[in-house]
């Protein structure tokens, strides 16, 4: 695993920023796997400052998202489309036909499921996914214990995650219960990662990546296994 360590979560985000900008230049047909939540927010500020300032022609990319709440439609506020439309499609001119998140609204949502893998692969895998963790190693909303070997699936969230994630929301009873997500098989598939960590709160999990053990109660840690990882780490999420 490749290890940049940084000062604080601003240069995480130029670095992380910079390293996606780069990886488009010279693949000008990138599919880029996207995350949503805090962590990422930066970087995609400092890309889309960066792709403005060099004119950087992004018609041809496609973006993928891990995960998106059942039962949230594209308009909700909390909804992951309506995240990625503010922080990256809208700012960055991304067409729908470039934009890909499951749909949470789907009546049948395991056909989404397979829709979405089938999408995935049409479209030629993803060349360079984007990870936050969570508190307890989940990735995507991957949470402990899930199968090494899913597939994009049903998941329910766990009391943490939705506790994590109320902040968000007015209350917790709002956050939903439920959320499709990539599998952790699915994601091991992308040509490469970046995982994004800052503050303290995912130090835990941060340590047990470092471990280099896999253990299936800290999900993050089957990308000791993956060939081609870039952990881009603040001070703070950092002890070892
Ligand atoms: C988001 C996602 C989650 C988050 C994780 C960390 O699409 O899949 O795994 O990356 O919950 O969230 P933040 O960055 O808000 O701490």
């Amino acid at each position: 695993m490749n290890i940049i360590e940084t000062t604080n979560y601003s240069t995480l985000s130029e670095k992380a920023a910079i390293l996606i900008f780069n990886q488009i230049k010279s693949n000008p047909r990138l599919v880029l796997g996207a995350a949503t939540g805090d962590t990422p927010k930066g970087t995609y500020e400092q890309l889309v400052n960066r792709v403005k300032r060099e004119g950087l022609n992004l018609s041809n990319i496609n973006t993928v998202n891990l995960d998106e709440y059942v039962g949230l439609n594209a308009i909700h506020p909390q909804s992951y489309w309506n995240y990625m439309q503010e922080n990256l499609y809208t700012p960055l001119n991304l067409s729908k036909d470039q934009a890909f998140i499951p749909d949470g609204t789907a009546v049948d949502l395991e056909d989404e499921c397979d829709k979405y893998e089938q999408r995935i692969e049409r479209i030629g895998g993803i060349d360079l996914q984007i990870l936050g963790i969570g508190r307890n190693g989940h990735i995507g909303f991957n949470e402990p214990f899930t199968s090494f070997s899913s597939r994009t699936h049903i998941v329910t969230l766990t009391e943490s995650t939705r506790k994590a994630n109320a902040r968000f929301f007015s209350n917790i009873k709002e956050v939903p219960t439920r959320a499709i997500t990539m599998g952790i098989s699915t994601i091991m598939k992308s040509k490469s990662i970046v995982l994004l960590a800052s503050g303290e709160g995912k130090a835990a999990a941060v340590d047990k990546l470092l471990s280099g053990k896999v253990d299936p109660a800290w999900p993050a840690t089957i990308l000791n296994e993956h060939p081609n990882v870039t952990l881009i780490v603040d001070n703070a999420a950092k002890n070892r």
